[in-house]
């Protein structure tokens, strides 16, 4: 890696990062379009993951969400996502800004992980919105006990705003940032997507972990570091902490 980029993340004081699915492709979790695969194969993303979809299918859309949680049992957190919690440990400050619900970086030991897009772990009501920390986890859509309403994943759906306070929080840190470090994103979905540039429009580091270029911004600060993150983010941590 460049001297450039060694010296900016051994010297950063505030690092703020941002993930998507491409961290948790090496888990064995498919990025968020390729996730229709089998059965599921027939449908587009915004045909499931949208509240007319649910409320059109609540049963099917109810199923993807399971079958999706019950396979993340299966999976388990990559280098990438450990070196994300090393680095935690290794600069003044760091927060995590995540679009994925896969509950990854959690497990991987980093603490206090902003969710952009919420948790499929965690299910509440549709009409409400009350949490369901107990829920029967059958095929079937269970009812919430407190307003009968139809279940649900917690999760952000198409056309859903995100949670205020955790957006506010992550553009916070993208505000105050003196490395911003993009990781398998394609920036493709705001409000998401305008962090990176939040942080480029002041003239910080950004730092962009993928392997492809397509769709990322280039520039000065902008330095790609093409390739998997699970075994990137390990080598910029080595390269800039070789003891
Ligand atoms: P995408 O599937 O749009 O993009 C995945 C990115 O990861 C691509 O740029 C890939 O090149 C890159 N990638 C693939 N393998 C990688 C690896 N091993 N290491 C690093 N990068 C890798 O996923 P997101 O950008 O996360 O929103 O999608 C953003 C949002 O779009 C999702 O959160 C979801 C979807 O609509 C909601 O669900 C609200």
């Amino acid at each position: 890696m460049s001297p450039a980029t060694i010296a900016a993340i051994r010297g950063a004081r505030h690092v703020a990062v941002l993930t998507g699915a491409g961290i948790s492709a090496e888990s064995g979790i498919p990025t968020f379009r390729d996730a229709l695969t089998g059965w599921w194969a027939r449908f587009r993303p915004e045909d499931l993951a949208t509240p007319e979809a649910f409320q059109r299918d609540p049963d099917l859309v109810w199923r993807w969400y399971r079958e999706r949680r019950l396979r993340l049992r299966d999976v388990m957190p990559n280098p990438g996502h450990y070196a994300l919690a090393e680095l935690a440990r290794r600069v003044p400050s760091l927060t995590l800004v995540t679009q994925n619900v896969d509950g990854l970086h959690a497990r991987a030991g980093s603490a206090d992980v902003i969710e952009l897009h919420g948790n499929l772990a965690r299910v509440k009501c549709f009409d409400q919105g009350h949490p369901a920390p107990d829920f029967p986890d059958t095929d079937a859509v269970p009812r919430c006990a407190l307003c009968g309403s139809p279940l649900r994943p917690d999760v952000v759906w198409f056309g859903e705003l995100l949670p205020a306070d955790a957006l506010r929080r992550a553009q916070a840190a993208a505000g105050d940032c003196d490395v911003f470090l993009s990781v398998g994103t394609s920036n493709l979905v705001e409000p998401a997507a305008s962090l990176p540039w939040i942080a480029t429009r002041r003239g910080v580091t950004v730092m962009i972990v993928n392997p492809s270029a397509t769709g990322q911004s280039s520039g000065p600060n902008i330095h790609h570091l093409a390739g998997p993150a699970g075994r990137v983010l390990p080598e910029l941590l080595r390269e800039a902490w070789p003891g």
